[in-house]
């Protein structure tokens, strides 16, 4: 059996020593395509592959198609919005993420952002504090708990809002639970969004939700750029000059938005929330035994595809 990691964003060297280490132990073989810059790269990797470990990397029909031996899919994180479900069940390949692994680092770099937007971007000109500050969580999953619990260290009033979260899970984490996504929006200092990118939730951040924030709001994205209705975004920030956006990974109108904007918005170059020693040890070793569990038991209790 061979298991293929294919990350065009690379694990770190230590994670990729632990996957090794599962698949060895397992009597498995482990082929690893890092930093591939074309498509045709991963199409021939995936040739006799028996499974895949990707992050965000895309994984559609091409790919499936390239696969004849393929039966698992692991993606080695949270969203699985790259990965074609349909395409996948057609092809009889499971597909599974590993839920929770990278969550914490995630979180840790809602507070990076969120403290480099209340300092002016450490400019050397006076900011603000995070303590008392009330911070709203869009979507209570594994990284939204996490925010909260890293929120309370800061002193910040922490509310929530997720349809699929009971109350008492929030109430638990001192939480307070919110009903109305306005009154989330209309409450929140920093409006942190967590949701996954779906066909309901692709856009549906934008004028409407953005103009409703406090004055000196900032709406921070470490979720997916699709969530954000960009051009909504973007008018909301020029009507109200006292919103700031802060995001991991370049929304398309990034360029425009840092000239129009400057020091009102930030974003990493690349998508950096997972990208930790202890996120990547986490979800690439998870990845691997699950792989593993799933060839050699027939465990699949991560799928996602039907
Ligand atoms: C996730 O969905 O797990 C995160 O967004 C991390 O994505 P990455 O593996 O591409 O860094």
């Amino acid at each position: 059996m061979k298991i293929l990691v294919a990350t065009e964003k690379p694990f770190a060297a230590v994670a990729v020593e632990g996957i090794k280490e599962v698949v060895a132990e397992a009597g498995y073989e482990l082929a690893l395509l890092e930093k591939y810059t074309s498509r045709q790269e991963l199409l021939d990797a995936v040739a006799d592959a028996d499974a895949l470990i990707v992050r965000s990397d895309k994984v559609g029909a091409d790919l499936f198609d390239a696969a004849p031996k393929l039966k698992i899919v692991v993606r080695a994180g949270a969203g699985y919005d790259n990965i074609d479900l349909e395409a996948a069940t057609a092809h009889g390949v499971c597909v599974e993420n590993t839920p929770g692994q990278n969550s914490n680092a995630v979180a840790e770099l809602v507070f990076g952002l969120a403290v480099m937007a209340a300092r002016n971007h450490l400019d050397g000109t006076s900011g603000t504090e995070l303590k008392g500050k009330n911070l709203g969580i869009h979507a209570f999953g594994q990284v939204g708990r996490n925010v909260a619990r890293i929120a309370k260290g800061f002193g910040m009033e922490v509310s929530a809002l997720d349809p699929y979260c009971p109350d008492e899970v929030m109430v638990e984490a001192g939480v307070a639970p919110i009903k109305e996504l306005t009154d989330l929006y209309k409450t929140s200092d920093y409006l942190s969004l967590h949701i996954p990118a779906t066909a309901e939730t692709k856009g549906s951040v934008g004028y409407d939700l953005v103009t409703l924030l406090p004055k000196g709001a900032t709406l921070i994205n470490t979720a997916r750029k699709e969530v954000i209705d960009e051009q909504g975004l973007i008018k909301a920030m020029r009507e109200r000059s006292d919103i700031k956006y802060v995001a991991d990974i370049r929304p398309d109108a990034a360029d425009e938005m840092e000239a129009e904007f400057g020091k009102r918005v930030l974003f990493t170059p690349k998508k950096m929330g997972a990208q930790t020693a202890e996120a990547n040890i986490n979800a690439g070793i998870a990845a691997a035994r699950q792989c593993v569990a799933f060839l050699r038991d027939g465990i699949d209790r991560f799928r996602v595809n039907k």
